[in-house]
C-alpha cells in the first residue's frame, strides 16, 4: 500500500516553551523553533538575572519581535520607553542610533547592541561638521534632525524628530523655515504637507529608495483591490501613489484600525511578518526590501550580549549634554 510521504504536524504543546510557540507557528516551522529555543530560553533567563529589557524595533525579525522582546515599536516609542523604563540593563534590538538615543535619555543605564555594526544610511550620510557649514550657509534657521543620526549629529542640532511626529515638531517651531536632515524624502514628504518651507539634505534610506511608481501599478494590476502602505522614508512619487504614508507604528495601527482585505507594507521585510501574525485573517502580499543593519541582530547575538554584557553603547561627554537637549525637547514638542 502506498503511504502518505506528508509528515504529521507536530502539535506545539509537544515543543519547548509552547505558549511562545504559539504567537509564532505560522511563520516559524517545528524544526527551527527546536534549533532557536535554546537561545530563546537562554535569553529570558539572562533578562531574569541582569534585570535587563530587550526594546526591539518593527523590523526585527518575528523570532525577536515576538518571543524575547518586552517592547516593541517605531523609533518614537522606543525613545519614549526607554525613557521609561526601570531595568538597568537596555539591549537594543534595533541599530545603533537607536541605542544611542536610548543611552542619551538614560545615562546611569547599562545600553547594549549586539552587533556594533548595525548602522543606518541616513545616519552615515551626515557628520557634524555638515551641520555647522550649514548653520553658516544659512543663519537662524532652526535645524530639525531625524533621530536617524549620530549623537554627534544631534548635539549640533535644535530639535530632533521622527517619521511619526516630523509635521508636528516642524510646525511646533513656529517659523517660516527649517533645515530638515538627512532624510530628504522624508523632507520633501512632510513638505508636501505643510506650508513651512524646508531646506532638505540628500540623505536616503537604502531600503526605501529602492521602491517605484512602477512597483505600486504592478501590485495594483496583479492584486486587485490591494491597499497600499508605505514608509515616509520612500520617495515621494511613490507616497502620491499609496493609499496611506507613515511610520512602522502607524502603518501597524492603519492595519489593526481598517483591517484591509489585502494590503502591502512598502518597507523593510519583516515589518509585514510582524504584523501578519498579529492578523491572521488579512492577506499580506510581500514584496519588500531588506535592510541589511537591522538584520545583524540575531537571536545568537542578544544571547552573547546578554552573557558577556557588550557592546556597551557610550556617548562622549562632550556632546552628550547638547545631544540628550535635542532628544528631549523632540518628546516634550511631540
Ligand atoms: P520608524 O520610526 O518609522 O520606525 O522608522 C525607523 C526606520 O529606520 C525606518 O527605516
Ligand atoms: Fe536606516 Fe533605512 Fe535601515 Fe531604517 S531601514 S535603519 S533608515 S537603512
Amino acid at each position: 500500500m502506498l503511504q502518505s510521504a506528508s509528515p504529521t504536524p507536530t502539535p506545539a504543546a509537544a515543543l519547548p516553551m509552547p505558549e511562545l510557540y504559539r504567537r509564532v507557528e505560522r511563520h516559524i516551522p517545528p524544526f527551527e523553533w527546536r534549533i532557536l529555543a535554546d537561545d530563546i530560553a537562554a535569553i529570558l533567563r539572562l533578562k531574569a538575572e541582569r534585570n535587563a529589557v530587550v526594546l526591539a524595533h518593527n523590523y526585527q525579525t518575528p523570532d525577536i519581535f515576538h518571543t524575547v522582546a518586552d517592547i516593541v515599536g517605531d523609533s518614537l516609542a522606543l525613545a519614549r520607553e526607554a525613557e521609561r523604563t526601570d531595568a538597568d540593563v537596555i539591549v537594543l534590538a534595533g541599530v545603533h542610533f537607536m541605542a544611542e538615543t536610548a543611552k542619551l535619555l538614560n545615562p546611569k543605564k547599562t545600553v547594549l547592541i549586539p552587533d556594533l555594526k548595525a548602522g543606518c544610511s541616513l545616519a552615515a550620510s551626515i557628520t557634524a561638521a555638515d551641520i555647522r557649514l550649514l548653520r553658516e550657509r544659512h543663519p537662524g534657521v532652526p535645524i530639525v534632525t531625524y533621530v536617524n543620526t549620530s549623537a554627534a549629529v544631534k548635539a549640533e542640532s535644535d530639535v530632533c524628530c521622527t517619521s511619526s511626529n516630523a509635521k508636528k515638531i516642524i510646525e511646533g517651531l513656529g517659523v517660516p523655515k527649517v533645515i530638515m536632515l538627512p532624510d530628504e524624502y522624508l523632507a520633501r514628504n512632510t513638505a508636501a504637507q505643510t506650508k513651512v518651507e524646508i531646506i532638505a539634505w540628500s540623505g536616503h534610506c537604502e531600503v526605501h529608495e529602492r521602491f517605484t511608481p512602477e512597483d505600486i501599478r504592478s501590485l495594483r494590476e496583479s492584486h486587485h483591490g490591494i491597499i497600499v502602505l508605505a514608509h515616509p522614508e520612500c520617495p515621494p512619487e511613490v507616497i502620491a501613489e499609496c493609499d496611506f504614508s507613515g511610520s512602522t507604528a502607524a502603518m501597524a495601527g492603519y492595519v489593526g484600525k481598517e483591517r484591509p482585505a489585502r494590503v502591502v507594507l512598502l518597507t523593510e521585510c519583516s515589518m509585514s511578518d510582524n504584523v501578519a501574525l498579529q492578523y491572521p485573517d488579512l492577506e499580506f502580499v510581500r514584496p519588500c526590501n531588506l535592510c541589511p543593519h537591522m538584520k545583524r541582530i540575531t537571536l545568537p547575538k542578544i544571547r552573547c550580549s546578554l552573557e558577556t554584557m557588550t557592546h556597551e553603547v557610550t556617548v562622549d561627554p562632550a556632546i552628550a549634554d547638547r545631544a540628550r537637549r535635542t532628544v528631549e525637547r523632540m518628546l516634550t514638542m511631540g
